[in-house]
C-alpha cells in the first residue's frame, strides 16, 4: 500500500536549494523524486498556451485534469507536457510568475492532489514543494523546511541567470522573489508555512553539500 511507502518532504520558499538537495537525496537513497513546483509550472505553461486568464478557475481546473505530464530521466529531469518537451520553458520568470498565480487557486490545488500522491511508490519518495508536509503528505515520516534569506536566494538566482547569459538586475530579482514569497505565504489555500513537526534548515550560509549532509542526518533521526 502506498501509505506504507516512506516519504521525506522538503518545503520552503523558491531559491532555498530544495530542488538540488531533494534530487541529490533521492539519488543517494534510490528513492523517487517529486518536483511539485514543476507540476504547477507545467500547468501554467498549458494555461498560457491555451490563452486562459490566470484567474479562470474552471478553465485551469479542466486543463489540470486533462494534462498528460511525464518526467523523464535527465539532470534536471525532462518535463513532457502532452507529448512535448517543455523543459526549456520551465525555469522562465514568466512561467514561475504564472505558476504562483494558478497555485493560489484552491480548486486547482485540489485537482492536482491525486497526481502528486501518485508519486508515492516503493522504495520511497522525496517530495519537494510548498505544502508537501502540510497538505499532500501529512503523514510523511520526515519533514524538512528549507529556507534562506531573500537576499541570498536572489543572489543565487542572479548568478544562475548570469551564467546563462541572461541580463537581470539584482534589486529587480530581489523584489520579484519577495513578491512571490508574499503571494505564496498569504494565499488562503495551502499557504507556504512550516509544518509543526518539520525540522528547520537555514541554508543561507551553507554549501549545498552541507545542506544535503544535514538533511540526511535529520532523516536518520526521524
Ligand atoms: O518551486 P517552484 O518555484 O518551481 O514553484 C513554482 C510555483 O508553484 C511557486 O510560486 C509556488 C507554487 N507551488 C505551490 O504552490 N505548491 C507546491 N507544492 C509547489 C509549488
Amino acid at each position: 500500500m502506498a501509505q506504507n511507502v516512506p516519504v521525506m518532504t522538503l518545503d520552503g520558499p523558491s531559491g532555498a536549494g530544495k530542488g538540488t538537495v531533494s534530487r541529490a537525496i533521492a539519488q543517494r537513497l534510490g528513492w523517487h523524486y517529486l518536483d511539485s513546483g514543476a507540476i504547477y509550472r507545467a500547468l501554467a505553461i498549458a494555461a498560457l498556451d491555451a490563452q486562459l486568464a490566470l484567474d479562470d478557475v474552471d478553465g485551469i481546473v479542466r486543463t489540470a485534469t486533462a494534462m498528460d505530464l511525464r518526467f523523464e530521466p535527465g539532470e534536471p529531469p525532462l518535463v513532457i507536457l502532452n507529448g512535448a518537451d517543455v523543459s526549456p520553458l520551465l525555469g522562465l520568470e514568466v512561467t514561475g510568475d504564472a505558476a504562483s498565480r494558478v497555485a493560489a487557486l484552491g480548486p486547482v490545488r485540489d485537482a492536482l492532489l491525486q497526481k502528486q500522491r501518485g508519486f508515492r511508490k516503493a522504495p520511497g519518495l522525496v517530495a519537494d514543494g510548498r505544502d508537501m508536509g502540510t497538505v499532500v503528505f501529512t503523514d510523511a515520516g520526515c519533514k524538512i523546511f528549507l529556507t534562506a534569506s531573500a537576499e541570498e536566494r536572489a543572489l543565487r538566482r542572479y548568478k544562475q541567470l548570469k551564467e546563462k547569459g541572461v541580463d537581470v538586475s539584482l534589486p529587480d530579482l530581489t523584489r520579484e522573489i519577495e513578491e512571490r514569497d508574499r503571494r505564496d505565504r498569504e494565499r488562503s489555500q495551502a499557504p507556504l508555512k512550516m509544518a509543526d513537526d518539520a525540522h528547520l534548515v537555514d541554508s543561507s550560509a551553507m554549501s549545498i553539500e552541507a545542506v544535503i549532509a544535514r538533511c540526511l542526518e535529520i532523516l536518520q533521526s526521524c
